[in-house]
């Protein structure tokens, strides 16, 4: 079968990859040359784990090619899936759509002959039928293009996985679709013959469930990062109260490390798009828990910082702070809102020098943050430091020696907001140690 996927990034790129993968032609759409050109010599124009893989074998195999042409994509195919990103608006807390109806505007007038238009963007509910109406309005196919709705769930670093072995998948149509269900069902026909769980249902509650389940999982985050508080409080052991409570299936464990919050380019924008959506449509009481949870999670970046003042002073000026990780999160070069970003930036304006150290994500960093000092070696980049912060976990930091480590710098002083260092053998290794969620 034949398909396109307008907007390559994490989230186009890899679904175009496994598309591919499953059996199907596939065509990548991007506006950006340098990333056509990238993909189609089979590379990722990012780190994912697999999607090299993936796109290297399809590339060779024919199966899978990128254009920047709208025309040749519309033309390739009756199934385009729209996977361009929804980011925060620079000056408000709601949706910037500029892409995603710029990239169906564009796509319109080459559908000829009736289609099927899938999003998967993420987007505020109540946008889907402004994607019918571009599309009734630009397409000389008009009312014979068929819009769904198709949202993603998948997790950066574990994106190949979870677009091949989803654990549900989400269809939304109008109630006049004649066509689109048979194509999705179609294209998706591998994973559905799998069992994964299909849930059939109209616009608005597909618009919903992708914004809904973010607000879930990043509530889940912050809950116990508010017990985290309390623990500080009460002197007691986040860590350990996760796991106890993680025991009851109710609750379960995932997605529930405590630490220094969520970040990267979806939970924190859209926490607050669901917050601005509910607000226009008067249900802004039912989004007061979003606000408390987008609350904590800034607390949490914050609380870093104190605990960075209490240990080298108030004043930061002359101090020297090494942090370990740039990336949101283990796994990815992605620094979309990363939480570690924001902390060795906040410090850095307090007047202290930054030096940062990730295996992945250095460069992205250094872009973005040019007036910050990089390091690739995670040993070397502790020489000189008066305080070590541990902001991302990558295993490759909780597999160093805190001894050989010691012996590096003339201030052994750590604070683990992971959670995931070894910090009674640091302790015994000399260090000073401090971390969030216990005393
Ligand atoms: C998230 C969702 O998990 C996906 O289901 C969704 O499809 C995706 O957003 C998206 O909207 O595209 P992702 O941002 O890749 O995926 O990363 P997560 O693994 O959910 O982590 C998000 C943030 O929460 C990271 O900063 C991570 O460090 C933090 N986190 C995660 C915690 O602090 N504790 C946890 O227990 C889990």
């Amino acid at each position: 079968m034949k398909m396109t996927v307008i907007g390559c990034g994490y989230l186009g790129a890899t679904h175009a990859a496994c598309m591919a993968e499953l059996g199907h032609e596939v065509l990548g759409m991007d506006s950006d040359v340098d990333k056509v050109h990238t993909l189609n010599t089979g590379k990722a124009p990012f780190f994912e784990r697999d999607l090299d893989d993936l796109l290297a074998k399809h590339t060779e195999s024919g199966r899978l090619k990128f254009t920047a042409s709208y025309q040749e994509a519309a033309n390739f195919a009756d199934l385009h899936f729209i996977g361009v990103g929804t980011p925060q608006q620079p000056d408000s807390d709601a949706y910037d759509l500029t892409h995603l109806f710029d990239a169906v505007t564009k796509l319109a007038p080459g559908l000829t002959r009736p289609a099927v238009v899938a999003v998967k963007s993420t987007v505020p509910v109540g946008t889907a039928p402004r994607v019918a109406e571009l599309l009734r309005e630009h397409a000389p196919a008009g009312g014979l293009i068929e819009v769904a709705w198709n949202p993603e769930f998948l997790r950066e670093s574990f994106a190949v996985e979870d677009t091949l072995r989803p654990d549900r998948l989400v269809l939304g149509f109008t109630t006049q679709h004649s066509w689109a269900e048979a194509l999705l069902r179609q294209a998706f026909g591998k994973i559905i013959e799998s069992g994964t769980p299909t849930i059939v249902t109209d616009w608005a509650t597909a618009e919903l469930a992708k914004g809904a389940a973010n607000s879930f999982l990043a509530t889940k985050i912050s809950f116990i990062n508010a017990m985290a508080e309390v623990c500080e409080k009460a002197g007691a052991n986040v860590a350990e109260l996760a796991d106890i409570l993680g025991h009851d299936i109710r609750i379960g464990r995932r997605g529930m490390r405590p630490g220094l919050g969520f970040g990267g380019g979806c939970l924190p924008k859209d926490v607050r798009g669901f917050i601005t959506r509910a607000d226009e449509l008067g249900a802004g009481e039912a989004a007061g828990i979003l606000r408390e949870a987008d609350a904590v999670n800034t607390r949490r970046r914050r609380r870093i910082v104190d605990l960075a003042r209490e240990e080298l002073g108030t004043d930061l000026r002359g101090k020297r702070i090494t942090v370990w990780g740039a990336a949101f999160k283990p796994g990815t070069d992605d620094i979309r809102d990363s939480p570690a970003l924001a902390v060795a930036q906040a410090l850095h304006d307090l007047g202290a020098s930054v030096t940062i150290t990730d295996p992945k994500a250095l460069d992205n960093a250094r872009k973005l943050h040019p007036e910050l000092d990089y390091v690739e070696d995670p040993m070397a980049a502790v020489e000189d430091a008066d305080l070590l912060l541990h902001l991302t976990e990558w295993p490759q930091f909780s597999h160093i020696d805190p001894e050989r480590l010691a012996a590096r710098t003339h201030s052994p002083k750590v604070i683990d907001a992971r959670g995931t260092l070894n910090t009674d053998q640091w302790r015994d290794a000399g260090w000073i140690t401090r971390a969030l969620g216990r005393v």
